[in-house]
């Protein structure tokens, strides 16, 4: 937590000058009390007109200042607070782009986006109103206090009593909601989540006929937010008829107290007017004060989230010294390779080991979860092995720098991902330098020249997440994003299990046909994707073998009853 107190440098002087503004207005706003109260005893008792216009002129003046105060007061604060949460955002969203996929997997999208949105207003409030209230009402209170003693100490005792009366009242009510607070936040967050699953699910809902459970679900927990709320409302509402209450017995003693003693001479009538003004000035301030305790406390909690997120951990893009050398034998190898997830008790993979040379193909096959995607997201290091040494270029992948890691590899993933632009911006990502022929070459060899002719060639826009396209389209652009890079490993995972066998095995071939010095992984749950490559890795629950098609065939049960309960409904390509 403490640590996001460095994204205040750079406003050190706004937070200074923030509150010391409020307190310049505060200091106005006590002597108001007093101008009246000599209008009214040295005005309207000597009947002095001229007297009354003057000191009316102070207060308009007194006003005028405050206001000035209080604007630039707001301006600093404001300021101050928008500047650090501009650093913290960008902190936090530069930490979430570097962190580890381990740690991605662990915490979640929504959460995420839900600390870069929500949590970081809140943040921004909270500060902003501390820097402009924390220690203005305090000194709103303590000075209308003392400035009462120096009115008429006798009468001011009303206010030693009515000021712990009131802060019981404030604050207990102000404890009492806190904790109300949080579980309204968590049943927002209930429905909220809801919410989110019923729009991103829709088209499912409905096909399972399910729309009216979502509904049930829905009001049950909006009934409960409501609930909570209504609950946590009519207790804080209790704050203002009990201070009312408090305020006006202690008027009441004022008022009676100052009538002895102005009938006895003893202090003016303008006096008791400025104890009743002090009076309502401590009610004013206790109010606003327990406000922003809760306002401080949910910015607390809030920052407290923000600060967790940049504490995890990140990628280590410097890892180490080692490089990948273009020349060794084998461009990848595993070597008694095993992983598991961290949090899950078994291995997804189990010491595996293979070599693949530059130019060679390799296939993976093997059922649904059986590791095929953790095997090829160890080689650009998105996690790091268990056990054992996964090697690219003759070094290992945890020693070399990240950058140079990642620019040799090209990965289309089993979920195609594109961004909001057109076909062209999603294909420079590959390469930014690419000239439109090589775009449209790398999106002929990816089989999506046809589609994207027919709609507005390089300039079609792209939707967020490509869903103006079709999954199978968003995977050919996603193959034909990652040819464009022309990387030294090409990694398909998956990528044509949308794609008519026909379109798949055109595409193969296109890429065979200019595959050159490349290492090309195929992930396929088709044996007619990967029976042509040079090496065949049939996965079965984390355990490899390792072979060619025809070996596999012959030694390999798992293979050949996948080959075999395929062989027959599919063109072999
Ligand atoms: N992020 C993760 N955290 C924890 N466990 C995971 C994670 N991703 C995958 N697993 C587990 O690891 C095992 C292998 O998953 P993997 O995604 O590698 O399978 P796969 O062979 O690619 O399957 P598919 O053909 O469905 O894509 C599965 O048991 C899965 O539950
Ligand atoms: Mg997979």
């Amino acid at each position: 937590m403490k640590k996001l107190f460095v994204y205040l440098k750079g406003s050190r002087l706004q937070c200074v000058l923030a509150p010391m503004f409020k307190m310049f207005e505060a200091i106005l706003e006590l002597f108001v009390p007093l101008v009246v109260a000599s209008i009214i005893d040295k005005g309207i008792g000597n009947s002095d007109e001229n007297y009354i216009i003057k000191m009316c002129a102070v207060l308009i003046l007194l006003g005028a200042v405050g206001l000035a105060f209080s604007i630039t007061a707001q301006y600093f604060s404001a300021k101050a607070s928008t500047a650090f949460t501009k650093r913290l955002r960008h902190a936090l969203f530069s930490h979430i782009g570097r962190l580890s996929h381990e740690n991605l997997d662990k915490t979640g999208t929504s959460t995420l986006i839900t600390r870069m949105t929500s949590d970081m207003d809140s943040v921004q409030n909270g500060l902003n109103l501390t820097l402009r209230l924390l220690l203005r009402s305090p000194f709103v209170v303590i000075g209308a206090m003392i400035m009462a003693f120096t009115v008429d100490a006798k009468s001011a005792i009303t206010f030693v009593v009515v000021i712990p009366a009131l802060s019981v009242v404030v604050f207990g009510i102000m404890f009492f909601c806190i904790p109300l607070y949080k579980k309204v936040r968590n049943a927002l967050d209930k429905v909220l989540c809801t919410a989110r699953e019923s729009l991103t699910g829709a088209r499912v809902i409905r096909a399972f006929c399910k729309e009216d459970e979502q509904i049930e679900e829905f009001k049950e927990r909006n009934d409960a937010l409501t609930a909570i709320q209504e609950y946590a409302g009519r207790i804080s509402a209790l704050m203002n008829p009990l201070t009312c209450v408090i305020i006006n017995i202690g008027i009441a003693v004022l008022i009676y107290v100052g009538a002895i003693r102005v009938e006895t001479g003893i202090i003016t009538q303008g006096a008791v007017v400025a104890l009743y003004n002090y009076m309502s000035q401590i009610l004013v301030e206790l109010v606003k004060f327990a406000n922003l305790i809760i306002s401080i406390t949910k910015s607390v909690a809030c920052a407290g989230r923000i600060s967790s997120v940049l504490d995890l951990e990140t990628e280590d893009g410097n890892k180490g010294n080692s490089h990948i050398d273009e020349n060794s034998e084998n461009i990848v190898e595993f070597k008694n390779v095993s992983f598991a997830y961290s949090g899950s008790g078994e291995n997804s993979l189990e010491n595996i080991s293979f070599s693949v040379k530059k130019g060679e193909t390799v296939g993976i096959i093997g059922s649904t979860g059986s590791g095929k995607t953790t095997l090829i997201n160890l080689i650009p290091a998105y996690y790091k092995a268990t056990s054992g040494q996964v090697l690219v270029g003759g070094s290992d992948v945890n020693d070399i720098p990240l950058e140079e890691l990642r620019e040799k590899i090209a990965v289309v993933p089993q979920k195609s991902v594109l961004f909001k632009g057109t076909v062209r911006s999603n294909m420079l990502w590959g390469n930014p330098e690419a000239t439109d022929d090589e775009i449209n070459f790398a999106l002929s060899l990816a089989q999506a020249s046809d589609f994207i002719a027919e709609k507005r060639g390089l300039d079609t826009p792209v939707e967020q997440g490509g869903r103006n396209f079709s999954g199978g389209q968003r995977q050919r652009l996603a193959v034909a994003r990652a040819l464009i890079k022309k990387a030294d490993i090409l990694i398909l995972d998956d990528s044509s299990s949308a794609l008519d066998y026909a379109t798949d095995a055109a595409m193969r071939r296109a890429i065979a046909e200019n595959q050159g010095n490349k290492a090309v992984f195929i992930v396929s749950q088709r044996t007619s994707s990967i029976m042509h490559a040079d090496k065949i890795i049939v996965l079965d629950d984390g355990i490899a073998s390792v072979g060619t098609h025809k070996e596999l065939l012959e030694n390999n049960a798992v293979y050949r009853e996948i080959h075999l309960s395929q062989f027959d409904g599919e063109e072999s390509a």
